[in-house]
């Protein structure tokens, strides 16, 4: 049996299904045991020591890691030696998202931990524009098939890492500002109260508090990470997020209701293949040449088989 100990941040919940997923696998497949540390949880993490590898699951946010990640990383007790897995997941395929783990994979590195492989999943967007159904039925087959390479690696020893050169570590470095836009765009969110039912679910949520209401009245407090949760959630739609109001996206994605969903059939870019679309056959493909390599898909076999 291996004891895992799984670190996740989740704005809407789609780093938890994936983090779900992989434990699904590794507790069926190889025995593992696994035990979620929340990385916006105020207690102290317990030690490595009695664990036999770490994964670090989270969301890109604008070509990084969520700024608590590099945080929680920085502050981490690392034994010498101690693996570490990356699973990190996204709305798009962009080359640029690569560099996303460089501050972690440097932490890493200082600390003398290992890093035992880095994986990018495909998730819906969770801002931007709402992905349609078929669409995120195609990620989530790609999915199934990349976390395949990831469990044969890791059983193989074999180490996939995401590659990137100095120019996309500057992008991520560049983008950083996205944390200080959202502390500068959290003076523009509020509520409709016109369209508020008064759950108070936003408030219950927000995971770090960042929301109050008194005095029959919503207050924003400037700790906003821009995760999302709040006006993704909200059952009204009710939120205004400011800046990027054009870009909500509301209401969550049934992922376990879309899998399950065999009229959908994933392929939605087969017959969206331009624009935006373009980008993800070539990150389809990439998952199908590391299963052949590992001799785990059929010859002529593609994304849907
Ligand atoms: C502030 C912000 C920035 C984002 N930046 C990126 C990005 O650079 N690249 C990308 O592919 N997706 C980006 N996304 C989309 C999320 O990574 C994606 O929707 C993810 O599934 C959300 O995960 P969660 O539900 O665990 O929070 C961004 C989302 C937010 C809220
Ligand atoms: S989640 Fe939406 S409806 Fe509920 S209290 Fe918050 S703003 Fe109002
Ligand atoms: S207020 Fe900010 S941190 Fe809180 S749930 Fe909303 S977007 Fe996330």
């Amino acid at each position: 049996m291996k004891r895992v100990i799984l670190f996740y941040f989740t704005g809407t919940g789609h780093t938890l299904a994936l983090a779900k997923e992989i434990e699904r696998k590794g507790k069926t497949e190889e025995d593992w045991e696994v035990t979620y540390w929340n990385i916006l949880s105020s207690e102290k993490c317990p030690s490595l020591s009695g664990f036999d590898f770490g994964i670090i699951c989270y969301p890109i946010y604008a070509f990084n890691a969520p700024k608590k990640v590099d945080d929680f990383i920085a502050k981490l007790s690392i034994p010498n030696a101690f693996p570490f897995l990356i699973a990190k997941q996204s709305g798009e395929p962009l080359c640029w998202n690569k560099a996303s783990s460089y501050y972690i994979r440097r932490k890493i590195r200082k600390k003398r931990g290992v890093l035992l492989g880095e994986y990018h999943f495909l998730y819906p967007y969770n801002i931007h524009f709402r992905y349609e159904d078929d669409f995120v039925k195609e990620l989530l087959i790609a999915n199934e098939k990349l976390m395949r390479v990831m469990f044969w690696d890791l059983k193989n020893k074999h180490s996939s890492y995401l590659k990137y050169n100095v120019l996309f570590a500057l992008n991520a470095y560049v983008f950083r500002l996205q944390r200080l836009g959202a502390f500068l765009n959290s003076y523009f969110y509020k509520v409709d109260e016109d369209k508020c039912i008064h759950c108070l679910k936003c408030v219950k949520e927000c995971p770090v508090q960042n929301i109050r209401y008194e005095n029959n009245k919503f207050h924003f407090s400037h700790h906003c990470l821009m995760c999302m949760r709040c006006s993704f959630m909200c059952p009204k739609n009710a939120i205004s997020i400011g800046l990027l109001e054009k870009w909500k996206v509301n209401g969550p994605y049934s992922l376990e209701g879309i899998r399950k969903n065999e009229e959908l059939k994933g392929e939605y870019t087969k017959s969206h293949h331009k624009g935006y679309y373009s980008f993800f056959p070539k990150y389809f493909q990439k998952i199908d040449e590391m299963l052949k390599e590992r001799k785990m898909l059929p010859e002529g076999s593609n994304q849907n088989n």
